[in-house]
């Protein structure tokens, strides 16, 4: 089979998870990683992937743009960085996966769009839940008709955020910082998914740091003919990570959406008539399963499952309940 030749442009945290994924993935192979820190990237590779061979190592980002054996670049920087170096990485001919938001304004997404049409490269958003078989089994149930017409959706994504972690609070929302761009963008995301439609007006809650960074937020979009989403988000609540849909005959809940490779999937359901049912799914890794899908479509020329369409609507619906937030008022999209 043949493996497409991938670089990291960026030594952060999540490489925990993404770089082992391409080391692991059947058709992918990890040449080369950098960073703009002395060293970074070398210690990076060490720590997640101490066995990988033959992988480079740059301390300049541009050399890894330059590296000619580099196909596809696995795009991790910080939110407000994704525009600038997704561009620069399609200007150099590659194919980006980029980590959600993959920006931070409609603006640059619309530019990325552009630019990876003149380029004829494939551009994904780095929703790695999406690829996780869990969410396929609970389309299938919805598709049965098990809970009837979905009417309501709510998501709930939240952590105690660790003293390490506060630099994610150091930026305002329109730099990139905070809940809202951090894990907002899978609660919006999942909404989205669910109603298969997108909101047509939003109101939002938020509560700041003094840098102008969302802590917690929540907000309520219509979907129209009384079909809501609700989620909410914060770095000061225990963890949880899920998705419940309900529709004139019953729910169905996902009790973990953002799986570690080792959790068993669990899917619960009610109906109206009185039956339940919960499911225990083998573990599956969304991580490994998403490099393996974007490696899939540029390799045989076949379209990513999350579009630039997708990413624009998601930017604009995160935009809007920031907006409505900040002024407390509903805001139509
Ligand atoms: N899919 C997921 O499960 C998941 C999970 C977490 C985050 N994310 C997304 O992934 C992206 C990266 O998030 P992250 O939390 O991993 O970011 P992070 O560790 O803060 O790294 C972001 C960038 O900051 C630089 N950096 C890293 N550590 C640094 C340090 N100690 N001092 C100075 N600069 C440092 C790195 O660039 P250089 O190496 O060039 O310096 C890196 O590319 C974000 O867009 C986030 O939304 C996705």
């Amino acid at each position: 089979m043949s493996k497409l030749r991938w670089g990291i442009l960026g030594a952060a945290r999540v490489n925990e998870r993404l770089l082992p994924a391409i080391v692991e993935a059947s058709n992918a192979e990890l040449v080369a990683i950098a960073s703009r820190r002395p060293g970074a990237a070398a210690e990076t590779l060490q720590k997640y992937a101490p066995k990988a061979s033959d992988v480079r190592t740059y301390d300049d980002l541009d050399a890894l743009l330059n590296d000619a054996e580099v196909q596809a670049i696995y795009l991790p920087m910080s939110n407000h960085e994704h525009g600038e170096w997704a561009l620069k990485a399609i200007a150099a001919g590659k194919h980006v996966l980029i980590e959600k938001p993959m920006a931070i304004t409609l603006a640059e997404i619309e530019a990325i769009e552009a630019a990876a049409q003149k380029h004829n490269v494939t551009v994904m958003e780095g929703f790695m839940y999406r690829f996780h078989p869990q969410h396929a089994r609970v389309q299938e149930l919805v598709n049965s008709g098990l809970i009837g017409e979905v009417f309501y959706v709510r998501t709930a994504y939240s952590f105690m955020m660790r003293p390490a972690r506060m630099y994610r609070l150091a930026q305002d929302t329109d730099a990139g910082g905070g809940a809202m761009w951090d894990i907002g963008p899978y609660a919006v995301h999942s909404l989205r998914l669910w109603f298969d439609s997108e909101p047509i007006s939003v109101i939002g809650m938020a509560k700041y740091a003094e840098t102008g960074a969302d802590i917690t937020t929540s907000a309520l979009l219509d979907f129209g003919n009384g079909k809501r989403g609700h989620f909410d988000i914060s770095f000061e609540c225990s963890r949880r990570s899920e998705y419940e849909i309900t529709g004139n005959k019953g729910s169905i809940k996902c009790h973990t959406v953002w799986q570690l490779p080792g959790d068993v999937p669990v899917i619960s359901w009610s109906t109206e008539d009185g039956r339940r049912g919960e499911e225990q799914l083998l573990p599956a890794n969304h991580f490994r399963l998403e490099i393996e899908h974007f490696s899939d479509c540029v390799l045989n020329g076949k379209a990513p499952l999350l579009s630039l369409a997708d990413a624009k609507a998601n930017c604009r619906t995160i935009a809007a309940v920031l907006k409505s937030a900040a002024s407390g008022q509903l805001v139509r999209l």
